[in-house]
């Protein structure tokens, strides 16, 4: 029973907030359809055209599955056709009910006719991620987001809102992520260091500096940099947190948001300093969570990563490359961009770039395996060439 929680002694106050917190990601598991999980078996794509209802191929790329009631969403980047002068429209939404038939629900975010606007015709939305958040009860979508004109320099996060998850999303703002906040595994004399801006990118000296937190302490006081990121909210807390490659892409950030999810809490940790991490993609298994990433080669695929912690905010380890089978030393061709989890179902979600027409980029869905050490690992399917 939920009490009048003024009328209660300290303990039963604690007790109160564990039981509320319960309830609350029991609420948002049934509305994020923990139900459906038993019927629906998760398809293998690899690497096919893969039309939608309307018999298009689909084009929602570096995007996140959501499992909403019964429906599944999802949303990607939505690429102009190659031709020159097409433009990324803005972030778009499909929608189904068994993960195989897709239908276009339109754009959830759309590029702005505004030109005052800074998510105006010609920028660049990267890698979105929609999650829902049972405190305000809104869907709320996190972008990387780039302006028209300055190519990848901006290097910003983007945050958008809805009641619905079709959206329209309504654009909130966007920015560097922290400023004026120093990251909680960072010693803080690093931040008071004088670092040579004669040193010689690449060298010995140059990464040393990178690992202290040259590049974060640059950017302390404008915010971090934020390019490749994903959204991961801790199926076992409710926690939510934005990961993304920061640091001239050179380092990743793992940085709380708040209840709302639609804010930073300030609270943040560099990992892998130096280690030139894009396209993140967590989940939970085994009571640990587990990261797959990729290396910064373009839009050429390179050699997945693998990483491991206890704790999302913890110490990370490094394993080695995930993948296994023909082309398991490019991602089989591809980038991640997610892992969707359903009951005890995961895949791995990638993109096969098509940097000549992004909208044909083409979509791999990896069922993760897990071995002896309940490591994960992704085999390319045995019966698919
Ligand atoms: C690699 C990133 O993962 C993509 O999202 C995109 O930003 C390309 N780089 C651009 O070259």
């Amino acid at each position: 029973m939920i009490r009048d929680a003024r009328l209660m002694p300290m303990k039963a106050i604690g007790r109160f907030i564990r039981y509320s917190r319960l309830l609350v990601l029991a609420a948002a598991a049934a509305l994020c359809g923990a139900g459906a999980d038993a019927e629906v078996s998760i398809p293998t794509f690899t690497g096919e055209t893969l039309p939608d209802t309307d018999g298009r191929h689909i084009n929602a790329h570096g995007g996140n599955i959501l499992l909403v009631g019964d429906t599944f969403y999802w949303y990607g980047e939505y690429r102009g056709d190659g031709t020159p002068g097409s433009y990324q429209q803005g972030v778009a939404c499909y929608s189904s009910p068994d993960l195989r038939d897709w239908t276009f629900r339109g754009l959830a975010l759309e590029a702005s006719a505004d030109t005052a606007s800074l998510i105006r015709r010609g920028c660049i939305m990267e890698r979105p991620k929609v999650v829902y958040c049972p405190a305000t009860g809104r869907y709320v979508m996190w972008f990387h987001h780039e302006l028209k004109g300055r190519g990848y320099g901006a290097a910003m996060a983007g945050v958008a809102v809805s009641d619905t998850p079709e959206g329209p999303f309504e654009y909130r703002a966007s920015s560097r992520v922290n400023a004026g906040i120093a990251p909680l595994n960072m010693p803080s004399e690093n931040l008071l260091k004088a670092y040579s801006d004669t040193l010689e990118w690449w060298t010995p000296d140059w990464y040393a500096a990178v690992a202290d937190g040259m590049f974060a302490a640059r950017d302390l006081a404008g915010g971090q940099m934020a390019r490749d990121m994903t959204v991961f909210v801790d199926p076992a807390t409710g926690q939510a947190y934005h990961i993304y490659s920061s640091e001239e892409n050179l380092t990743l950030h793992i940085a709380e948001l708040d209840s709302t999810f639609e804010r930073h809490t300030g609270r943040y940790i560099r990992i892998f300093p130096g280690g030139h991490n894009e396209a993140p993609a967590i989940f939970r298994h085994g009571g640990k969570y587990w990261m797959i990433t990729s290396g910064c080669t373009g839009w050429d695929p390179n050699e997945a990563r693998l990483m491991c912690a206890d704790s999302v905010m913890g110490r990370w380890t490094q394993l080695p490359n995930p993948c296994r089978g023909p082309m398991a030393g490019t991602t089989f061709g591809g980038q991640g961009t997610y892992v969707f989890t359903l009951g005890d179902q995961y895949v791995f979600m990638a993109d096969r770039w098509n940097p000549k027409m992004l909208s044909d980029s083409r979509h791999l869905w990896l069922p993760v395996r897990f071995d002896e050490n309940d490591t994960p690992f992704i085999p390319w399917p045995e019966d698919r060439n």
